[in-house]
């Protein structure tokens, strides 16, 4: 009886010595990856790794060769790669803390989703330079997929991509997140550098409106053809007047539908992935339950175009485009004209529904349309 006692007890203290022990190897694991995603992330500059030169290797004609070319194998840490702009690296990271900060403040669906097939749809991935990108449209993704398939080796710079490239699917387009087995993905999600771009939810969604169904520059038809007439069918108000333009699209139809809480998600379903033009952010990268490294914005694009780069170490191997002067920046006369005939009150549904977004990158509440004299 007494063995028996004394055995379970040794038992006892086994077991919660492997407790701690397994505790402890825990964090220590945890620390690790946190120090790991650190360095891949944005702070790559300010670990320039320095390469020892030895005599033996300046002797060799090999490194005579590499030392001509390679720009960062500099003697001086201080010349091999110049730091970001420091007020811009204060800015990344200002934007940073206030994503996590609305993510650990907000539980709502409207900041956070499930790492979904959707979501690993939107995420292109370049294995070479361990770089992910999430699509979001409307803000000069092309440009950016570009800029990868360059990283890729595939062409030798962004203007040379030509346009079908940048916009096939499968082996020769680039590779999505989604093809990968579930241990290739959170090996990429953990360790790679993570960037999206974003841009004033409700400017990105006037854009989307004129882009798919006033302007149609690509020629997609489907949009006018199929997806207005669902989209008019439901949400259009009965006016007489209204009878005389039956086809197009407005902007009040389209605002009606996004700001819709019932039936959307029904409507959705039969536009397939066509919705990416317009769904939230958070629907399409998860940036709370994705640790991004950079989140750009549209309209400091200028800014943040290098910055990303060099955060991505690949500064010098890919330049971004010219951006036209003021082509990117926030015009309040033109998101005020278009809402100028939206009732306060779809207004305020199409912003219950945005709000996230708003709120997770830091941008004002569109009080203007909200406080306007008029009402509808
Ligand atoms: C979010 O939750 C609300 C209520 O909890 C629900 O009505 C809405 O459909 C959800 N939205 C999404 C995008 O899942
Ligand atoms: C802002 O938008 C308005 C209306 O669309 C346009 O007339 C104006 O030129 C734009 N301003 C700038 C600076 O682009």
């Amino acid at each position: 009886m007494i063995g028996a006692m004394r055995h379970h007890f040794l038992l006892s203290v086994v077991c919660v010595w492997a407790l701690i022990v397994l505790l402890f190897v825990g964090k220590l694991i945890t620390f690790r990856a946190a120090d790991e995603y650190g360095d891949r992330g944005v702070q790559n500059w300010r670990v320039p790794r320095p390469k020892t030169v030895t005599a033996s290797t300046v002797a060799s004609p090999e490194s005579q060769h590499s030392k001509s070319t390679d720009q960062t194998s500099a003697t001086s840490p201080l010349t091999s790669l110049p730091p970001p702009d420091p007020e811009w690296l204060s800015i990344s990271e200002k934007r940073l803390e206030l994503l996590s900060s609305v993510c650990k403040n907000s539980l709502s669906n409207l900041t956070h989703v499930p790492i979904s097939k959707f979501v690993l749809d939107r995420i292109f991935v370049c294995d070479k330079h361990k770089i992910l990108f999430c699509q979001t449209p409307k803000v000069g993704n092309t440009q950016w997929k570009k800029v990868l398939i360059v990283l890729n080796g595939r062409f030798p710079t962004v203007e040379e991509v030509p346009e079908k490239v940048v916009h096939v699917r499968g082996r020769k387009g680039l590779k999505r997140l989604s093809s990968l087995t579930p241990q290739e993905i959170s090996l990429r999600l953990n360790t790679y550098f993570k960037f999206l771009i974003v841009r004033d939810p409700f400017e990105r969604l006037i854009s989307a409106y004129k882009d798919k169904f006033v302007k149609n520059p690509r020629y997609e038809p489907w949009y006018n053809s199929k997806i207005a007439p669902v989209i008019i069918q439901k949400y259009r108000k009965s006016h007489p007047d209204n009878e005389l333009t039956p086809s197009k699209l407005q902007f009040e139809d389209f605002v009606r539908y996004l700001g819709d809480t019932v039936d959307r998600k029904q409507v959705d379903q039969q536009f397939g992935n066509y919705i990416i033009h317009w769904v939230t952010y958070t629907e399409l990268c998860a940036p709370c339950n994705i640790q991004y490294s950079v989140v750009a914005h549209h309209e400091t694009l200028e800014q943040d175009a290098p910055y990303i780069l060099r955060a991505a170490g690949v500064e010098g191997l890919v330049s971004y485009p010219n951006i036209p002067p003021g082509i990117t920046r926030y015009n309040r006369t033109k998101v005020e004209q278009y809402f100028s005939d939206i009732s306060k009150r779809d207004i305020r549904r199409l912003f219950a529904r945005y709000q996230g977004d708003f709120q997770l990158f830091g941008y004002p509440s569109p009080d203007f349309l909200l406080d306007r004299e008029d009402e509808h």
